[in-house]
């Protein structure tokens, strides 16, 4: 079996989850796996072409993986919080959701300026959350050139304009149909 086809068997899908019609893929169920949480961790990790200093995840469910990754890169971990969570001074940066606006924010000292920052998540769908977190990692002077994912759903077009931000994607397994 290919990694992906390991990890796609590991991944459960709730249908009808958070509306009608959504296809929920979670990873609960692949987290619960020693061997799936580790064969994820090693894929991502394998896929990074040089030197890291800080692997930013993306909360909630990059968190998971952020620490992870940043332990086989030897690298550290930067959280990019949703609004109100951090207690020092921030900077944030807000983008589209279907209905309205979410915002994520990043502490304004958490990078030396030329940093070198992966940008970890658990999943890219329309790419809404992971281009907000690479402009403000860029804004905040970080140098993010690639980006992780365990799941890609294609057919919403994240990953593609991801990679118009000048940005490297790393996915693990894709999904057809959402
Ligand atoms: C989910 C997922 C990604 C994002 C992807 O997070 O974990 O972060 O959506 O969607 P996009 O590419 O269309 O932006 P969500 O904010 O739903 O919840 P979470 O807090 O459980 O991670
Ligand atoms: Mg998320």
């Amino acid at each position: 079996m290919t990694v992906a086809d390991q990890l796609r068997s590991l991944i459960r899908t709730i249908p009808d989850f958070p509306k009608p019609g959504i296809q929920f893929r979670d990873i609960t169920t692949l987290l619960l796996d020693p061997a799936g949480l580790r064969l994820a961790t090693d894929s991502m990790a394998a896929a990074i072409a040089g030197p890291i200093d800080l692997v930013a995840g993306i909360e909630a469910r990059g968190f998971v993986f952020a620490p992870t990754l940043a332990l086989a890169l030897n690298a550290g971990v930067l959280l990019i919080r949703k609004d109100g969570k951090l207690p020092g001074a921030t900077i944030a940066e807000d983008y589209a959701l279907e209905y309205g606006t979410d915002r994520i924010m990043m502490h304004a000292d958490a990078l030396t300026p030329g940093a070198r920052v992966l940008l970890v998540d658990d999943l890219i769908a329309t790419g809404g959350t992971a281009r907000a977190a690479v402009r403000l990692i860029r804004k905040a002077g970080g140098v993010v050139t690639q980006a992780a994912f365990v799941i890609d759903l294609p057919e919403l077009g994240g990953g593609d304009a991801l990679r118009g931000d000048d940005i490297e994607v790393h996915s693990l397994v894709a999904f057809e149909g959402h």
